[in-house]
């Protein structure tokens, strides 16, 4: 789809010059992918950008480390930030728009929006993490509305975070097609995240057990209750040092909510919160596919 005479990536840093930008390729017919990123990009972000890039004329990607959906502000200061090293990346990955823009071009003046993103948002993150998705949903909203894309990918780690922003597409009645994407994994189990170089050398070999103890509660689940499996999950996670489980939820992959027999959903995923020291990760597994 793409050409092969391919144009040099443009770093936009303001929505007027974003918007200028996109318009010109749509009037020229093309079709738009976007991929909104916190930036710090690993192999699962570039795994968006690849997808998005076989699928779409234009590939713009966002890089905006988000204030709104933070409720926790030390994770905000902590969070790592890797622009150049970022830009670089996408260049190679042929992206052909990376939008940096600054926290005031974005809030000049406070958003006081709140989304009635419903049940699906009320549960795990949104229960342990109050006020996080209606900034995602903050944000995720006017990068559509700027960019307008044809697409929009997003990682399958946060699987939760899919379910909101397709509540949010609802709401506010964007066109477009959110794509799901699957969890790229480090060769040892660990779900890419860009909190993983927070982890400490010890931490980042005990952190894989996530995976690891995941994977074994698919089978422990053919002959036990959810609420066992639940059970033998938190306790073998817990028994590891640095490890500390946030919630072991096993929801309806497509309501979150919880389910109490393995029949009560068509789609049944586990979706995990754990401390590695203080490192928060984030994970799931699925125990019966749609
Ligand atoms: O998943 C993320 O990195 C962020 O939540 C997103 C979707 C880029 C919004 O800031």
């Amino acid at each position: 789809m793409h050409s092969s005479k391919r144009k040099e990536m443009k770093v936009v840093r303001t929505i007027s010059e974003l918007k200028s930008l996109i318009s010109g390729f749509k009037k020229e017919g093309k079709q738009v992918g976007l991929v909104p990123t916190m930036g710090a990009l690993h192999a699962g972000h570039m795994s968006l950008v690849s997808r998005a890039r076989k699928e779409n004329d234009i590939v713009a990607v966002s890089v905006f480390v988000n204030p709104t959906q933070f409720n926790n502000k030390e994770d905000l200061r902590t969070y790592p930030r890797t622009e150049e090293q970022d830009c670089a990346l996408l260049e190679a990955a042929g992206c052909d728009v990376v939008f940096v823009p600054s926290v005031e071009e974005i809030y000049p003046e406070e958003d006081t929006r709140v989304f009635d993103l419903g049940p699906v948002a009320e549960v795990m993150e949104g229960k342990f993490r109050p006020g996080h998705f209606n900034g995602v949903a903050q944000i995720v909203s006017k990068l559509f509305s700027f960019v307008e894309p044809d697409k929009a990918y997003f990682g399958e780690k946060d699987f939760q975070q899919i379910a909101v922003i397709r509540r949010m597409v609802e709401l506010e009645g964007f066109k477009l097609e959110i794509v799901s994407c699957p969890i790229k994994r480090e060769d040892d189990g660990l779900a890419l995240s860009s909190r993983n170089v927070r982890l400490s050398e010890e931490q980042r070999k005990i952190a894989p057990n996530i995976y690891r103890v995941l994977k074994e509660s698919c089978n422990f689940a053919s002959n036990h209750t959810v609420a066992e499996t639940v059970a033998m999950v938190t306790e073998e996670l817990n028994k590891l040092p640095q490890l500390e489980v946030e919630y072991y939820e096993i929801v309806n992959g497509l309501t979150m909510q919880p389910v109490e027999n393995w029949n009560d959903a068509p789609y049944v995923v586990g979706c995990i919160t754990v401390y590695c020291g203080d490192v928060r990760l984030i994970d799931n597994i699925t125990y019966k596919a749609l």
